[in-house]
């Protein structure tokens, strides 16, 4: 493993985002949803750094991966989710490969008539995105390079890692992964 940006590059990372965040909201009331699993830890780090009003809610959006990257099967459970119409949503996950993930939950979501639908993610993969979605506020563009720590992980491994690390693609076995 091979650290790739340290905890001040990420404490300096999401200190920007909240910035950023805030330029566009201002004092308005948002409605934070976080992804499950891997937007944890930026979620409880950013919420943090944000002063208007705020609620949060979570969705769980499980995917099926084998061992190439192709995504799979998407489910998206909005149990753990109060109401959101006519609210300012900030979608929240830790990465940004292929965009399927924030693309479905960002089109379910929609029939729930929010208000907007924006979106922040820690990290963004360099030249695989499929769909037409971007993320409105992305903490860190990377290489196309597996990573863990700071809520990603690898087979449910290494989310409590302070620091996000590349995995050796010698460590990357033809495991079946869900890549919530
Ligand atoms: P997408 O739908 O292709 O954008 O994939 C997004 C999801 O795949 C993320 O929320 C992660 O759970 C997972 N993922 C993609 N790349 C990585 C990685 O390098 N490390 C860990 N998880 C990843
Ligand atoms: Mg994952």
């Amino acid at each position: 493993m091979k650290q790739l940006l340290s905890e001040q590059e990420l404490r300096d990372g999401v200190g920007r985002l909240a910035r950023e965040i805030t330029r566009d909201y201002g004092v308005r009331p948002i409605t934070i949803v976080g992804i499950l699993t891997g937007s944890l830890v930026l979620l409880a780090d950013l919420i943090r750094q944000l002063d208007m009003p705020i609620r949060v809610g979570l969705v769980q959006a499980s995917s099926y991966r084998g061992p190439n990257t192709t995504p799979g099967e998407l489910s998206i459970n909005f149990d753990m989710l109060s109401d959101v119409e006519g609210r300012e949503v900030l979608l929240v996950d830790d990465i940004f490969d292929t965009g399927h993930t924030l693309e479905q939950v960002t089109s379910q979501l929609s029939e729930k008539q929010p208000a907007s639908i924006r979106s922040v993610v820690l990290l963004r993969k360099a030249n695989r995105r499929e769909v037409s979605l971007s993320p409105d506020y992305v903490g860190f563009d990377i290489p196309n390079v597996f990573v863990v720590g700071y809520g990603l992980d690898y087979n449910d491994q290494y989310r409590n890692l302070p620091h996000v690390a590349t995995l050796d693609p010698a460590d990357l076995g033809a495991v079946e992964q869900d890549s919530s």
